[in-house]
């Protein structure tokens, strides 16, 4: 793609110019913007940038691992891994508001995002990935440490890594667009073209309290969805695929004795930016597959539901 060949070269020499020999910080969620926007900056400048990845344990199954290994492994970038997923789960531990969960997840976020940001001597720069529909503050599934602080007016003082300058070398472009520079740097299709994720990750799709064993049974379920949808070779057509677990038990039957287990609902949704969407239209056997393999494959789920409502009038995520 020519056009997107001169846009990188040409924001290659503005984040040089911008950041001269100075150090740079990035944020660095797990999707597909953030790593982007590090990749992006990475040819710019090497090793003055240091990526920073917070992971909350409530990333998709295996996705904090496939990061880590692209950042470390191929492309040789800087990365401090935090596994933070003990200190998300316990803040979260009891907590059933969605709103509540959302805050609790920004604060913690903010404080351990703070404390490792700081270790990183003489950093002048805090990279984001940034699109333009979060600068028209749309809704939008991507946002890094600032945005996240953008959205909670709670927190008291400003944290150190506020006072960063801001590097956003994709302010000026649409997912599409982002997805275009991805494989322009040599990203997969199948990294760029992954689905958005929202910040708070599966949080949000565990209505009621969240449990180390409902994330890990979110994980599995949510894992086989994916793989049979990818089987099937529709995961392109579909803006956001995902499982949601319900605190909801229903009985069902398993050889000749009773069951009473959790009950999971699939989303799968099309849109071109998420502020509406359409319920997808599966053919039915990719679902039938699905519920038989979530079923039999995943414990503590009994039943398996679709979603069938577009927005408006429901959201994408059921939080
Ligand atoms: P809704 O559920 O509002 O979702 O229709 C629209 C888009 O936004 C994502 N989403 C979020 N992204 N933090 C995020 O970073 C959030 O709290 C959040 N809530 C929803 C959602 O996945 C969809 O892409």
């Amino acid at each position: 793609d020519w056009t997107m060949a001169a846009y990188r070269d040409e924001q290659i020499a503005k984040i040089r110019e911008q950041v001269g020999d100075a150090k740079v910080i990035c944020g660095l969620s797990g999707g597909v913007d953030s790593s982007v926007a590090a990749v992006l900056i990475h040819e710019a400048i090497g090793d003055q940038l240091t990526c920073v990845f917070v992971d909350t344990g409530l990333l998709r199954k295996d996705e904090a691992t496939q990061v880590t290994t692209l950042f470390r492994e191929h492309y040789n970038i800087p990365l401090v891994h935090v596994d933070a997923s003990k200190e998300f789960l316990g803040e979260l531990a009891g907590i059933s508001d969605p709103e509540t969960k959302r805050k609790t997840i920004g604060r913690v976020f903010i404080e351990i995002f703070d404390r490792e940001a700081g270790k990183i001597e003489g950093a002048e720069f805090l990279a984001q990935g940034t699109l333009y529909p979060d600068v028209i503050e749309s809704v939008s599934a991507s946002g890094g440490p600032s945005a996240v602080i953008k959205s909670h007016h709670n927190v008291g003082g400003l944290p150190d890594f506020m006072k960063l300058k801001l590097v956003e070398p994709l302010r000026e472009l649409f997912k599409d667009e982002v997805r275009a520079l991805g494989r322009e740097l040599g990203l997969t299709d199948a990294f760029v073209g992954r689905h958005p994720f929202p910040g708070p990750g599966l949080a949000i799709r565990i209505p009621g309290e969240i449990t180390p064993d409902a994330v890990a049974t979110l994980q599995d379920a949510d894992a086989i969805y994916l793989e049979e949808i990818r089987k099937a070779g529709l995961y392109d057509d579909i803006w956001q695929a995902f499982a949601v677990l319900l605190p909801v038990k229903t009985v069902g039957v398993m050889g000749d004795a009773r069951t009473y287990e959790k009950v999971l609902a699939l989303r799968a949704v099309t849109s071109t930016d998420g502020m509406t969407a359409d319920f997808y239209q599966f053919p039915w056997d990719v679902l039938a597959k699905t519920a038989t393999r979530i079923i039999n494959e995943v414990r503590g789920v009994n039943r398996v539901v679709y979603d069938v409502t577009s927005k408006p009038p429901g959201t994408i995520e059921w939080e």
